[in-house]
Formats: C-alpha cells, sequence, structure tokens
C-alpha cells in the first residue's frame, strides 16, 4: 500500500504531534500529581536520530505537512534544536511544504527562542492559566511565572508568531480572569485561546459540571465588554475562532484581535480531525483518547524497513476511532497520562 494516512471514516492526517519527552519542571494540577509520574527510561526513548527518521518518514511518505513538538515539556528535551533542523530541512526539501510548531509551557524559553528561530522552527504556542504570579505558581506548583512570560516575549522577538497563548480556565481557580487575561493578550500581541478542561486529569476527579465550557468563557469574555464574531475558515483547528473587539480602554483605544475557543467537550471536532501523533517512546496514537498504540521503536530498532514502518502507521490510522466517548459512562482513561501523550 502507498498513500497518506487515511481512516475510515474519511479522514486524512496531514497534522503530526510528536512528543519528545514525558517529562515536565511544572506540576499542574489538571495534568501531574506533585511527585511526578514514572518517567520513560532513557532506552526506551526514541533518540534523535530515530525521531528524525520516524518524522521524515512522516513527511516524505506519508503526506504529512505539519509538525509539531510537544512533550511532557520539549524544552527538556537536549536534541530539541538538533530534531527541529531536521524537520526544518524536510521543509526546504518539499518546497515549503512542511509546517514546525512547539507546545511548550515557555520555561527556558527565553534563552532558546533565538536558537529555534535560526534551527528553522515556525511558531510557538506556550501554555498560561494565569496573569497572577501567585495563582500560576499554586496551579503549577512551581514559582515560575516571569520566566514564562520572558519566554513568551523571547518568541515574539525571535519571530516564532503568531505566538499563541493556551489558558484552560478552572472553576474557582482562575476563571475570574477571562477578561482580564484577554486585554493583556490583546495588549501584548498573543493570540489566546481558551480551552475547556478535559477528562484527563491525574487523578480522575474531572466532573462534566465543574468544567467552565465553551459559551461559559464566550459568557464571561461579553461581560467583561468584548464583542466577539465568529471567524471563517476554521478548517481541522481545534480551536474556533472569533474576531474580537475590546472595550473602550482609556484614551479612548479599543483593543482589537483575535481569541479561540477550544470546546473539546462540548463541541468535539473529532469529524474535522486530521491528527497522528508519536510518543516519546515511538508508539503511534490515532487519537488524545486512544485506548491502543501501535509500535514503531521496536520495529525500527529490529531493523524494519521505511515501507514497513509506513506500512504499520498506515494500518494504525486505518483503525482510527469516528471520536472520543467523554460523553458516554462507560468512557475509559487513556492508561498513558496525558503529560506523556503530549495535549
Ligand atoms: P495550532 O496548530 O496552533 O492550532 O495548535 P493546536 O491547538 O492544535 O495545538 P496545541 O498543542 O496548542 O493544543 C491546544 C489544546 O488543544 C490542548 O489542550 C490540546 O490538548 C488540545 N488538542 C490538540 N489536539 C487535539 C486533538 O486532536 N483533540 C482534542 N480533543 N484536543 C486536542
Ligand atoms: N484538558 C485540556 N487541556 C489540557 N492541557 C493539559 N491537560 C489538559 C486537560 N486535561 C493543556 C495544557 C497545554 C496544552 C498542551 O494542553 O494546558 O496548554
Ligand atoms: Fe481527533 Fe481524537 Fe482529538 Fe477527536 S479526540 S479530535 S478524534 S484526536
Amino acid at each position: 500500500a502507498s498513500g497518506p494516512l487515511a481512516d475510515t471514516h474519511g479522514r486524512v492526517a496531514r497534522d503530526l504531534r510528536v512528543s519528545l519527552t514525558d517529562r515536565c519542571n511544572l506540576r499542574c494540577h489538571y495534568c501531574m500529581p506533585p511527585e511526578g509520574l514514572p518517567w520513560l527510561e532513557k532506552a526506551e526513548t526514541l533518540d534523535d536520530a530515530e525521531t528524525i527518521r520516524l518524522v521524515t518518514l512522516a513527511v516524505r511518505e506519508l503526506g504529512v505537512d505539519e509538525v509539531r513538538f510537544t512533550g511532557g515539556e520539549p524544552l527538556l528535551r537536549r536534541g530539541l534544536e538538533d530534531v527541529v533542523a531536521a524537520t526544518a530541512a524536510l521543509t526546504t526539501a518539499t518546497g515549503g511544504r512542511v509546517r514546525t510548531s512547539l507546545t511548550t509551557n515557555g520555561i527556558g524559553l527565553a534563552r532558546r527562542a533565538a536558537g529555534l528561530a535560526a534551527a528553522g522552527l515556525g511558531r510557538i504556542n506556550v501554555s498560561l492559566d494565569s496573569l497572577r504570579p501567585e495563582r500560576f505558581a499554586a496551579i503549577t506548583r512551581r514559582d515560575r511565572h516571569a520566566d514564562v512570560l520572558a519566554g513568551l516575549r523571547a518568541a515574539q522577538e525571535a519571530g516564532l508568531t503568531p505566538v499563541k497563548v493556551n489558558t484552560v480556565l478552572l472553576r474557582g481557580v482562575n476563571d475570574d480572569e477571562a477578561a482580564d487575561l484577554l486585554g493583556w493578550a490583546l495588549r501584548e500581541g498573543y493570540r489566546l485561546r481558551f480551552i475547556e478542561q478535559m477528562p484527563l486529569d491525574p487523578h480522575g476527579t474531572w466532573q462534566r459540571a465543574d468544567m467552565i465550557t465553551g459559551a461559559d468563557i464566550h459568557d464571561r469574555l461579553v461581560a467583561g465588554g468584548y464583542r466577539l464574531t465568529p471567524l471563517p475558515g476554521r478548517g481541522s483547528s481545534p480551536a474556533e475562532g472569533f474576531a474580537v473587539e475590546g472595550p473602550a480602554g482609556p484614551g479612548g483605544s479599543t483593543l482589537r484581535g483575535e481569541v479561540g475557543l477550544i470546546a473539546s467537550v462540548t463541541a468535539p471536532f473529532c469529524g474535522d480531525c486530521d491528527r497522528t501523533r508519536l510518543t516519546a517512546d515511538g508508539q503511534v496514537r490515532t487519537c488524545l483518547f486512544s485506548t491502543t498504540e501501535t509500535d514503531l521503536r521496536d520495529a525500527l530498532r529490529g531493523g524494519a524497513d521505511d515501507a514497513e514502518l509506513a506500512a504499520r502507521w498506515r494500518r494504525a490510522m486505518w483503525g482510527k476511532l469516528p471520536g472520543h466517548d467523554i460523553d458516554d459512562p462507560a468512557f475509559l482513561h487513556p492508561t498513558r497520562p496525558m503529560s506523556s501523550i503530549g495535549g
């Protein structure tokens, strides 16, 4: 067989998310327990050459045209710049067809943004759930708010744009900050997206009724004086985009820009999903919520050639389920934690 990563529901995966490590230097309550998780051993993790081989295969043989690096925290991966550079070289080799991006918590980004841009990285998404340092520390269990802000600025200055900010709103924790966060992002020139919390928390205590929904967020922004107009052309993006116009500020100037709502729970976008995922230990996941994976690492280490690896990857994606069942009482939490899937 040849061709792209198609499934039986008419979708084609062109967007590859590569998790480069399962480790993280924050401990966000909704993602990780305070003590961390049983990390992958080094030998279990794909090395840089293995990672580059699989990314190259995906781009050259499987029709992937967007490669996003995730974690855990991808800045903790020593070879990140080398992997980015090898992927960016594919961009040149394909006449610009391949785009590259990174999803990070921003810690250490201030020092590395320029180098990542020089390595050929396209753009960056940074997670930030609060503008208040004490709150940030309470949510992440680490006092690193200033590092994230510095990382954001460095990404902007390095031209890794549009710089997007990902915010998960949690009831009674930071849900009063929606309008403040938006005002800040519009002033700074970042593109803010609010994310509904998915049932992927480490202790399985997520309750649908506690979740701040996309509709709640919309209401809060309107109550904060913003006007939102839906933008067309969403494509396969998880975010629904809105043009946004702010309340008149001091001096009568009005903030304008865009905001995104990622409503994975109340408005699933699975029908338009174009994703395939590779974990740091070389397993293909067809979906964030998959309960099964397909091995490429042991096959690769056992001497499989590109044709065989490509066939495995295609076979895995052919079996991609139509969507997640978060609303089914029998919903099964993936056995791999969210942090090691890469969001
Ligand atoms: P852009 O290309 O910049 O739009 O990136 P992205 O939004 O696809 O990626 P990012 O890593 O910034 O993820 C933002 C949020 O979307 C995170 O909460 C992810 O968990 C979530 N997300 C990303 N991909 C999927 C997906 O395939 N399904 C679901 N349900 N959520 C996803
Ligand atoms: N639900 C929604 N988003 C989540 N993220 C982490 N855990 C969850 C969850 N349970 C977000 C992070 C980061 C992105 C990669 O995924 O905040 O912005
Ligand atoms: Fe795609 Fe699965 Fe995410 Fe749905 S939940 S959009 S099928 S990866």
